[in-house]
């Protein structure tokens, strides 16, 4: 099976001997403790369930402004993304050595990792701004992941830390949170060793059915992970439980058995497109997969990425060898009323713009908002009632 990013094993942060974690519960009373921001809280469930391997906590600023600029720690570890805790108000650890970690996402705000802290530091505007520019493209206040970015905080937490639980995820998602240790297994109990990601955040419609269909005979794997995100969304977007009984409907009908295996990650959205491609397809390595799909402005937002920035980033910014994932490289994907069947528009030159069924996320929203059934050639029929369930019952809201 293909190797983690940056170890020969996965070494996930969630402390998994009983004994230990017991301990360390009961240690966690009497620390300092910090309630930490959405963002720190599920980077701590990345890092816990091995998703970030071999990261071992948060990022000082040194690390911050590297990654930001080169994609690489100071240590020489190729990364995409600061990985980091901060926040504005140090009062109750400034002269803390360890400390537990409080998750904003659960009632009563229970102790969520114990961090050993490393330094406490003070980002400059400039350097935020720096970083924001390099990971989002832009400081535009309208941008809701560089937005949510610059405001988690001045002071920046660094160091190791320890995980104690899964926040919400396994509680709220039994049947699809996977740690990456478990995708792992998964994969090597079905026998598996070409494995094909598709990463999303978004019910699946045809073109994404047929995107992981053609991945999965094009590069001939023998599986395909379909990996939906959990954790925080922009307002809007359909949420996770609604998006994961459209995603395993579609899977159960359209897919043959033991061809796709459907699971989740705890994380909030950064909607930083091709910088957050990456990110994605670092993590899926450890999650034992060989490819990731990555399509038409992938983890975009809006016009903030060209539509295939996602995938151009990738020979501009991966150094060989820097990763031993590959990506699926989709161009855009649609129902063609030509040939009665989704295609990629690359592989069907003749066509024109008006010979494909596309409709926009906005005008599917307000398709189900209004109760009109979506065309038959963009979703499936189950699919499409499970979503207009969801529209309807707000609207009586
Ligand atoms: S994402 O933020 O998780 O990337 P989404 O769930 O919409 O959003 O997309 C999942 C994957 O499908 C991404 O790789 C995206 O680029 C790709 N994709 C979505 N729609 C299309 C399409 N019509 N054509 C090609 N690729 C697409």
């Amino acid at each position: 099976m293909i190797k983690p990013h940056g170890s020969e094993k996965l070494n996930p942060l969630f402390v998994y001997d009983e004994k230990k974690h017991h301990e360390l519960k009961k240690e966690a009373e009497s620390l300092p403790s910090l309630l930490l921001n959405s963002a720190a809280a599920t980077n701590a469930v990345m890092l816990g369930a091995g998703y970030f391997n071999p990261l071992t906590g948060y990022m000082n600023i040194a690390d911050m402004l590297s990654v930001a600029e080169k994609l690489q720690t100071t240590s020489g570890l190729f990364w995409p993304v600061p990985i980091v805790n901060r926040t504005d108000d140090i009062s109750a650890i400034k002269n803390a050595k360890r400390i537990a970690l409080r998750d904003p996402n659960v009632e009563g705000n229970p102790v969520i990792a114990i961090q050993d802290i490393e330094a406490i530091e003070e980002i400059s505007t400039e350097q935020l701004n720096a970083i924001t520019e390099n990971i989002f493209t832009t400081l535009d206040a309208g941008h809701p992941g560089a937005t949510n970015f610059l405001n988690l905080g001045k002071y920046v937490i660094s160091g190791p830390i320890q995980v104690l639980n899964f926040s919400y995820f396994q509680e709220d998602f039994p049947d699809t949170f996977r740690t990456a240790v478990e995708i792992r297994n998964e994969i090597a109990e079905r026998g598996w060793n070409k494995v094909v990601a598709f990463q999303t955040r978004n019910p699946m419609h045809r073109a994404h059915e047929e995107l992981c269909r053609m991945a999965h005979d094009r590069l001939k794997t023998d599986g395909i992970l379909v990996h939906m995100l959990l954790g925080k969304l922009k307002p809007g977007d359909i949420p996770a439980p609604v998006r994961d009984a459209a995603i395993r409907k579609m899977v159960d009908v359209y897919f043959p058995p033991n061809t796709v295996m459907v699971a989740g990650y705890g994380f909030d959205m950064l909607y930083a497109g091709p910088r957050e491609a990456i990110l994605h397809a670092t993590f899926r390595q450890n999650t034992g997969c060989t490819h990731l799909i990555v399509g038409r402005d992938h983890a975009g937002v809006g016009d903030y990425y060209g539509a295939f920035d996602a995938q151009t980033i990738f020979d501009e910014k991966v150094p060989a060898g820097a990763l031993e994932i590959e990506i699926f490289r989709a161009d855009h994907t649609a129902y063609s009323k030509k040939l009665n069947k989704v295609v990629m528009m690359r592989d069907v030159p003749d066509h024109t713009k008006e010979d494909f069924v596309i409709l926009s996320g906005t005008k599917v929203r307000k398709m189900l908002s209004e109760g009109k059934d979506l065309p038959p050639e963009f979703s499936r029929p189950e699919v499409a009632k499970i979503l207009m369930g969801y529209y309807q019952s707000q609207a009586a809201k």
